[in-house]
């Protein structure tokens, strides 16, 4: 019997060694954890069960058959993350450089349906050349088994994709269809199809980093919500973002004991918006006053920076904030901005997230490039995401609100619950330059002489502001709930959370929306 413990022992340990100690070496180097290290660090000390470390490929083409690795390129199980249960797998790139074989693919799944069975968060680690050359479409295959897990999955539990090393092809389509993709500045990098196919097919030569690393994705196509310069920083990051969400879909995400004051009043804010209505401020300053212990995980951080979204707390309870950045493009909402938020809203209102607006915005970007790119389409899409959500919506317009683009911000009419203003708000079809442009246009040409003509637009342009340059004329119809004062939004806001609660809204019955892609 001890002999058998000691073989058991043994098999442990050879499994534990993935693709040797000369592979583990080059990992190394690299700059670059291997699967089980970086499993240890993300999960609660001691908390990771492994599951399927003698699981090996089945695969007999070009002799595969003489090399085996026990637990093939993946490493899976659970385990805790500040105490709550979370299912992990992790592609070990010192096996066949992580590339994905039926078998691997059997254990991913695998954790995936443990999880929805469970009703706990996927945590995937990828570090992966891509489908096993050698197995050929049983590969595929197994890939697409695990697309339609994130598929389903989706709205469930959140799924969360770190990218710590290769990520191409087929392979890029299971973070893609996860709720967050992480990737890490210097190793990581995901495409479609690699700078040699492009090289080929179009002529184009780029770099791999130009194409797709960790900077193109999160500032440019937005594919990736996290850059971090380390593993390290990137696993501590999946923690944080896990302690803002709920388990899945049927739960409410923790409550945290609050210890900064719920009454906390900042006077800054009676001061922050500046009296000149062109002039920028950082709305992050405003989210940092209000929010518990001035934290806030920004999400998409440097992709469509004319908004901004994450996860803040308000008297403990996880918020989702979604808010004008006037300090970038005046706050305007194009089509990144738009796609951006409505994937936000849409993940908050999944897993019954509140939603917190702040609303400074001029309205739409104009101009050809932002039409031919689809702004109707996109606008449409924010629009719709905040019209379905079924959330507690809080708003607060701190600035400007104008057009269409305050229809779509949260407004009272997209079944916002409280619609607040702080007393520089100023809502409108338009600013005054351009209403005065439209109504008052052939007055103003007619009046030929220079000086009666500019404190005639003057005359027009304050009998404008007067009328809408504030909320109260919003108010008077019931569609602005309160005008506060800014430095009571803290309290203003938590109250408002917590009368809301219990709030319950449901959407007609319907297979599903058909929100415009
Ligand atoms: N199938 C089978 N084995 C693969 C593989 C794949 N798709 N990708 C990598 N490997 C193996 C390599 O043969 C090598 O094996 P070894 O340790 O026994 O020598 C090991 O993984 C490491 O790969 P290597 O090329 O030495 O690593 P690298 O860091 O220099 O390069 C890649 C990494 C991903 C750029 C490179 O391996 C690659 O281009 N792979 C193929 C990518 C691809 O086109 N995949 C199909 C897309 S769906």
């Amino acid at each position: 019997n001890q002999d058998k413990i000691r073989k058991l022992i043994e098999l442990r340990n050879e499994a534990r060694m993935g693709g040797g100690e000369a592979r583990i070496n080059r990992q190394h180097e690299q700059g670059k954890m291997t699967a089980r290290e970086r499993i240890e660090m993300l999960l609660d000390e001691g908390s990771f069960e492994e599951l399927d470390m003698f699981v090996t490929h089945r695969c007999t083409n070009f002799g595969m058959e003489k090399t085996k690795f026990k637990g093939d390129g993946v490493v899976i199980g659970h385990g805790t993350i500040d105490g709550r249960v979370v299912y992990v797998y992790a592609q070990d790139f010192t096996v066949f450089g992580g590339s994905l074989s039926e078998t691997m693919a059997q254990k991913i799944c695998k954790v995936m349906d443990m999880a929805m069975k469970a009703g706990a968060p996927v945590i995937g680690i990828n570090d992966s050349g891509g489908a096993r050359i050698q197995e050929g479409v049983t590969a595929l295959a197994g890939y697409a088994e695990i697309f339609e897990r994130n598929i389903l999955a989706s709205g469930v539990v959140p799924q969360i994709s770190a990218i710590f090393g290769p990520c191409a092809g087929g392979a890029v389509y299971s973070p893609a269809l996860t709720d967050f993709i992480m990737m890490t500045e210097e190793n990581s990098y995901m495409f479609v199809t690699g700078p040699k196919v492009v090289k080929t097919v179009t002529g184009e030569t780029i770099t791999v980093n130009d194409l797709g690393g960790a900077n193109v994705h999160s500032s440019k196509s937005g594919v990736s919500h996290f850059k971090v310069e380390s593993e390290e920083e990137g696993l501590m990051m999946i923690r944080k973002l896990i302690s803002y969400l709920p388990q899945n879909n049927f739960e409410e995400a923790p409550m945290i004991e609050c210890t900064d004051p719920i009454d906390r009043l900042d006077e800054e804010l009676n001061t922050i918006i500046p009296p000149n209505p062109n002039m920028p401020y950082d709305v992050k300053d405003i989210i940092y006053s209000i929010v518990d212990d001035n934290e806030f995980l920004e999400i998409h951080q440097n992709y469509a920076r004319n908004i901004v979204v994450g996860f803040s707390r308000l008297a403990g309870q996880s918020i989702g904030i979604i808010a004008n950045q006037p300090n970038f493009l005046a706050g305007v909402l194009d089509c990144d901005a738009s796609r951006k938020a409505a994937r936000f809203i849409r993940f908050c209102d999944a897993f019954n997230i509140p939603l917190l607006t702040l609303v400074d915005v001029p309205g739409f970007l104009p101009g050809s490039g932002q039409e031919y790119a689809g702004i109707i389409n996109h606008g449409a899409k924010l629009m719709f995401a905040y019209g379905e959500a079924t959330v507690p919506k809080v708003t607060v317009t701190l600035r400007k609100s104008y057009g269409g683009a305050h229809c779509v911000m949260s407004s009272k009419q997209l079944r916002g619950d409280f619609n607040y203003a702080w007393p520089s708000a100023e809502i409108a079809v338009m600013g005054a330059k351009g209403a005065i442009e439209v109504l008052e246009g052939k007055n103003v040409r007619k009046i030929e002489d220079e000086q009666e003509r500019l404190d005639y637009i003057q005359k027009k342009t304050d009998e404008y502001d007067n009328a809408f340059a504030n909320p109260y004329q919003a108010a008077s119809y019931g569609y602005i709930d309160d005008v506060i004062e800014p430095r009571n939004t803290r309290f203003r806001l938590i109250r408002a959370f917590q009368s809301l609660q219990t709030k319950k809204v449901t959407n007609p019955l319907k297979k599903h929306s058909n929100i415009p892609l």
